[in-house]
């Protein structure tokens, strides 16, 4: 973390609302069931395995990198332990993900980052009948999750290999529309914008989009203000690593929040 991010990372842990401070039925609710509420869902142990596992794995890949790429890792061979350990989402945020799917039962779901596989399972796990749709650029990332997917028979997901500036604008032609949005990879600015502009043209008042690392970067942090501030967006959360934002047409004035995590 740079300097900046410090002090909004302290101001965030100073300033963020939690359950005393939402007054709002949905956000009370919606904080109670799926921060509060550490339920432990029946798949979280298989789950948290084959992350052990992952951590475990020290084979290397190769990585062709079509993103931003990562601050920590930033050698072309990485090991799977490490992608594991600092390149994907964390068991909390994971399970928080299960828990959110859980709750809203989205049908059409995308995750662009497809990275070693372990939070499409996750996705795949929390809406077994629902379609998950995942985008991975790397060979080796992909082949990797393809196989993850295999042994675990997950029947749900259906993988794409290529670069999502090209594969996610076609995924969407053939798509009627989308309830949920993971877009975790390639965390730059203009790239950022424009997977969420091309996101609303496929959405309902019942998506829910996610954005991962939007406090990675100055360029992050900008494309996450733009994308608060849009006027189709009527509720926006903010957990300091990650952002939801919500087009429900129930939210009559447009609300943000910044929640403990
Ligand atoms: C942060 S990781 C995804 C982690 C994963 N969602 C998880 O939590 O387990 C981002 C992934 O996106 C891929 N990626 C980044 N930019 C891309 C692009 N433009 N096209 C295709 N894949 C890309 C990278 O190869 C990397 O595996």
């Amino acid at each position: 973390m740079n300097l900046g991010t410090i002090f909004k990372y302290i101001n965030y842990q100073l300033t963020a609302c939690n359950e005393h401070d939402l007054h709002s039925p949905f956000l009370y609710n919606f904080y109670m069931e799926l921060i509060k509420n550490k339920y432990p869902f029946a798949d979280f142990k298989l789950l948290q395995q084959i992350r052990a596992q992952l951590i475990q794995n020290h084979t290397e890949l190769q990585i062709t990198d079509f993103g931003a790429g990562s601050k920590k890792l930033n050698n072309n061979k990485r090991r799977i332990s490490d992608i594991s350990k600092h390149g994907i989402a964390t068991q909390k945020q994971a399970e928080f993900l299960y828990r959110l799917l859980n709750a809203f039962q989205p049908k059409t779901i995308i995750e662009l980052g497809t990275s070693v596989g372990l939070t499409t399972l996750y996705l795949a796990k929390s809406v077994p009948k629902s379609s998950i749709y995942t985008i991975e650029g790397c060979p080796n990332l992909f082949q990797f999750s393809n196989q993850l997917f295999q042994k675990q028979q997950q029947k749900n997901i259906q993988q794409i290999q290529g670069n999502f500036d090209i594969e996610f604008p076609k995924l969407l032609q053939s798509l009627k529309s989308i309830d949920f949005i993971y877009i975790d990879g390639n965390h730059a600015y203009e790239p950022t914008m424009r997977y969420f502009k091309t996101a609303l043209t496929k959405k309902t008042p019942q998506t829910i989009m996610m954005f991962d690392d939007i406090n990675w970067s100055k360029e992050m942090q900008k494309a996450w203000k733009e994308i608060q501030l849009n006027s189709e967006v009527t509720l926006s959360m903010d957990f300091f690593y990650f952002g939801l934002v919500f087009f429900r047409t129930e939210h009559k004035e447009k609300e943000h929040v910044v929640l403990k995590f």
